[in-house]
C-alpha cells in the first residue's frame, strides 16, 4: 500500500518504501478527457511542465518543486544529492521563465535543505517543505477567496437580484493551483453564499485554458458563458460586465501584473468604462526583486500553438492546421498597476502601488528574497 502524502482532484503525492511519485492530470486532454499521468522522475516532470501536461502559475511551482524532492530521493546519498541538486535546481526554475512560481518553490526547498549535514534530515526536510508550500498555498487561496467575497457582495448588493456578471481570463481555477484557484476562490465562495453570479469565460488563444475554467465551472455548476477573447471590449461596452477578477503569474513592487496574453486588453476596456479589474494572488506570487512590469521575462511559445488548434473529432482528441503563415507566439503580458483597480491577496485588499503593497507585506519589502525564506 503506498503512503498517500497529499490529494487533490489536480494533484496526488504518494510514496511506495524509498520511491516517491506524484499522479496529475493531463490538461492538454480537458475539457473532453479527464485522465491522470504518474510521474515518476525528474526528467518526466520536466517534460510534464514544458509541454503544459500541467500548467498554471502555482501549480507548475508545486510540480517543479516536487521535481526536484523526487530527484533527492533518488540520489540516496547526501553528496550526491547535494552535486545533483546544485545541477538540476537552476534548470527546474527555468523551464518556464515568467511565473514566479518555480523560483519560489525551488528555491524554498534550496533554503531548508541547505544547513542539513545528514542524508536521513536531507530528503526528509525536502519532503516536508513541498508539503508545507503546498499547505501554504492552499490556504492563501482560501483566504483570497474570504476578501474576494466581500468585493462580489458589495457589486451584488448594487444589483437588486439581477447575477453579479464577472469576466475572467484563463484558467486560474483548481487546475492551475490545487484547491480553491486564485480568481475562482471569490467565485466558487460567491456560490456558496447563495449571492446570484454569472461568469464569462474568455477562451484564451493559443492555448485555450478558458475552456479549462469553464469545465470547472461545470463541475461546481456555477452558470457560465464561453466567449472569444475578442468579445471580451464589446460585453465591457455594453454594460454586461460587472467586474474583471484575474489571477497573475508575478506581480512587482510596483504593482505591475503578468498575467496570461490579453489580459491587458481587458484591463485597457475595464479601465475605459470603469469596470473594476481586480487581480487575486498569493503572496508567493509577489515579485519583490522587481522595481516593475518591464524587468518580467515574456515567454515566447511555439508557433505551432498558434497555427494548429487541438479539439475533439468524433470522439477522439485530433490538431489541425489553420494556417501555413508565421506565426508570434508571446504567451503573457504585462498590466500596468494604473489599470488594476485592486490586488486581492490572502492578507487582504490592497492598492497595485508599493505602498500599499509594503503596508501588508513590510517583511517582504524590507527582504526582498523573504519569499523563499520558510519557517517550517
Ligand atoms: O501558461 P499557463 O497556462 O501555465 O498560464 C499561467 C496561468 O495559469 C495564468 O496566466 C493564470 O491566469 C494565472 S495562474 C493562477
Amino acid at each position: 500500500m503506498p503512503i498517500t502524502h497529499y490529494q487533490s482532484t489536480s494533484l496526488i503525492l504518494e510514496q511506495e518504501e524509498e520511491k516517491l511519485y506524484f499522479k496529475i492530470i493531463d490538461q492538454r486532454l480537458l475539457p473532453h478527457k479527464l485522465e491522470y499521468v504518474t510521474i515518476q522522475n525528474t526528467e518526466a516532470c520536466i517534460y510534464a511542465i514544458k509541454e503544459m501536461v500541467v500548467r498554471g502559475a502555482p501549480l507548475i511551482g508545486i510540480v517543479g518543486a516536487l521535481g526536484l524532492v523526487i530527484g533527492i530521493w533518488e540520489q540516496k546519498e547526501l553528496t550526491a544529492a547535494q552535486i545533483w541538486v546544485n545541477h538540476n535546481a537552476p534548470l527546474i526554475e527555468n523551464i518556464r521563465p515568467t511565473a514566479i512560481n518555480l523560483r519560489w518553490s525551488v528555491q524554498s526547498i534550496l533554503d531548508v535543505v541547505k544547513n542539513e549535514k545528514n542524508w536521513e534530515n536531507y530528503r526528509q526536510a525536502a519532503l516536508r517543505t513541498i508539503l508545507h508550500l503546498i499547505e501554504q498555498e492552499e490556504k492563501r487561496c482560501f483566504q483570497i477567496g474570504k476578501w474576494g467575497l466581500e468585493l462580489i457582495k458589495k457589486i451584488a448588493a448594487q444589483k437588486s437580484g439581477e447575477p453579479v456578471q464577472i469576466l475572467t481570463h484563463c484558467n486560474a481555477g483548481a487546475l492551475a493551483c490545487l484547491k480553491w484557484g486564485t480568481a475562482t476562490a471569490p467565485i466558487y465562495m460567491a456560490y456558496q453564499n447563495n449571492i446570484p453570479i454569472h461568469v464569462w469565460v474568455s477562451e484564451t488563444r493559443p492555448k485555450n485554458q478558458g475552456y479549462l475554467t469553464a469545465w470547472e465551472l461545470t463541475q461546481a455548476r456555477i452558470p457560465h458563458t464561453v466567449i472569444v477573447d475578442n468579445a471580451a471590449g464589446y460585453l465591457i461596452q455594453e454594460g454586461k460586465v460587472d467586474v474583471v477578477l484575474v489571477g497573475s503569474d508575478r506581480v512587482t513592487r510596483n504593482g505591475d501584473v503578468a498575467n496570461k496574453i490579453g489580459t491587458y486588453l481587458k484591463a485597457l476596456a475595464a479601465k475605459a468604462h470603469g469596470i473594476p479589474f481586480y487581480v487575486a494572488l498569493p503572496s508567493s506570487t509577489f515579485d519583490f526583486t522587481l522595481k516593475d512590469g518591464k524587468q518580467i521575462p515574456i515567454e515566447t511559445r511555439r508557433e505551432q500553438e498558434v497555427t494548429h488548434i487541438v479539439g475533439l473529432y468524433e470522439g477522439e482528441t485530433c490538431q489541425v492546421q489553420l494556417t501555413e503563415s508565421l506565426a508570434y507566439n508571446p504567451a503573457f503580458d504585462i498590466t500596468p498597476s494604473h489599470l488594476v483597480t485592486a490586488l486581492i491577496t490572502e492578507r487582504g485588499i490592497c492598492q497595485p502601488t508599493s505602498e500599499s503593497i509594503a503596508a501588508l507585506f513590510p517583511e517582504y519589502f524590507e527582504n526582498p528574497l523573504h519569499n523563499f525564506i520558510l519557517k517550517l
